[in-house]
């Protein structure tokens, strides 16, 4: 039985999914909506990619990372080689590339564990079913999938508190 208490918050379980059919146009608006969720939430945040190459993960990193810091003029560029890029924005976004790292010792290495668990971060992970089973309370994942040269299929699972 729920009772409340006082002095306790209570923190409440928001699982859903979304799926829908986004092109170049509206991409603004439907990344709008997902950092609006994001604002609500404590951080850590986690976001994870996963989508073949072209399917508009760096893509879509940038228009998420416009909308949640409000900020034109961040250069977000692909993770690839450097495996983690850190934008010290407000929030500190961090983006990395997960597709390199094979092991749970890989992982821990890497140093993404930190900024997962402990940081006050949003971390936006390409390729995050590398580390499906160390996913921090707060996280959406993203697939994205490709219909036609300027539509993609987005399947959006939101797991927040
Ligand atoms: N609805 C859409 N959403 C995102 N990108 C789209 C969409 N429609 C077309 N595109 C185009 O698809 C391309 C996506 O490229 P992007 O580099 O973002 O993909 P990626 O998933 O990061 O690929 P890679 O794995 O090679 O890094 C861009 O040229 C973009 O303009
Ligand atoms: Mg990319």
């Amino acid at each position: 039985m729920l009772f409340p208490v006082w002095g306790l918050k209570f923190e409440f379980k928001r699982e859903f999914m979304e799926k829908m059919i986004i092109n170049i146009e509206n991409l603004g608006d439907f990344t709008k909506n997902i950092a609006n969720k994001i604002k609500e939430v404590k951080l850590p945040v986690f976001i994870g990619l996963k989508g073949e190459m072209g399917a508009g993960k760096t893509t879509f990193t940038r228009e998420l990372i416009k909308n949640i810091t409000n900020e034109t003029d961040v250069v977000v560029t692909s993770p690839t080689f450097t495996l983690i890029n850190v934008y010290e924005t407000i929030p500190q976004i961090v983006h990395v590339d997960l597709f390199r790292l094979e092991t749970y010792d890989d992982i821990i290495f890497s140093g993404i564990d930190y900024y997962m668990f402990e940081s006050q971060s949003i971390i936006i992970a390409e390729w995050y079913d590398k580390i499906n089973y160390l996913m921090p309370k707060n996280n959406i994942k993203i697939n994205i999938n490709i219909v036609s040269e300027f539509e993609r299929e987005f399947e959006v699972f939101y797991d927040l508190q």
